[in-house]
């Protein structure tokens, strides 16, 4: 009886300290909620979200083969076994009536080079290469340069999409 005592009291010792343990193992302070500390019953404003850019503008392409970037929304464009509304206009025979750039011949052309008569598997689910943008800040900084500016025969292009 008295051992289970005593090692309840050394457990019940040791439970705070364990606590504080994991909240102040890297000196950190514990998650901050970044509308601020209020009362949880206060109405607080929601963070404003990033915009989707949608101007139709051709983005310019970083090199040769970018997938390009989509300039359109699509939202709620659905990409399954049963339908892929990107092709309901991007498709060879249905850019007539949308006026959609046509998906290159790459993407008829299957792992061994031979071009099918439909858009390839392996470049079926579109948004697997292509997205769409938003206004959103980058969070890491980006120093990419592109052909011209790494032979020093265009403009330095820094911080490209
Ligand atoms: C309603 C028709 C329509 C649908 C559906 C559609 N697009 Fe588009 N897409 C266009 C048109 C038209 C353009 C030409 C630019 C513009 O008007 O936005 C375009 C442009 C693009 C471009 C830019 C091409 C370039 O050369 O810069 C990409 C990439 C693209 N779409 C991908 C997609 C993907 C991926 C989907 C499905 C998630 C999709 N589109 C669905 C009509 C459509
Ligand atoms: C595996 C990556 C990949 C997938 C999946 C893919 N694409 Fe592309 N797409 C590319 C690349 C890379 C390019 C640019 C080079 C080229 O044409 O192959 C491109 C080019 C395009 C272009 C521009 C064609 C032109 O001649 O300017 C359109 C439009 C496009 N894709 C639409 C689509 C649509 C719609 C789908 C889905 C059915 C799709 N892509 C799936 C990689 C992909």
């Amino acid at each position: 009886m008295k051992r289970i005592l005593f090692a309840a009291l050394v457990l019940a010792a040791a439970v705070p300290a364990l606590v504080t343990g994991v909240v102040a193992a890297d000196g950190q302070p514990g998650p901050r909620v970044s509308s601020g500390p209020h009362p949880i019953t206060l109405d607080v404003p929601a963070e404003s979200t990033n915009r989707e850019i949608v101007d139709d503008v051709k983005r310019v392409r970083n090199y040769a083969d970018q997938p390009p970037l989509i300039p359109h929304a699509i939202r709620d464009y659905q990409i399954d076994l049963n339908i892929n509304k990107c092709l309901t206009c991007h498709d060879r025979r249905n850019t007539e009536g949308s006026q959609a750039p046509m998906v290159s011949v790459t993407h008829f052309q299957d792992r061994d080079g031979q071009t099918l008569g439909t858009v390839s598997p392996r470049r079926y689910f579109c948004t697997q290469c292509h997205v769409p943008q938003t206004d959103a800040k980058p969070i890491v900084g980006n120093r990419f340069r592109d052909f011209d500016a790494v032979l020093g025969a265009g403009p330095a292009k820094e911080g490209a999409k």
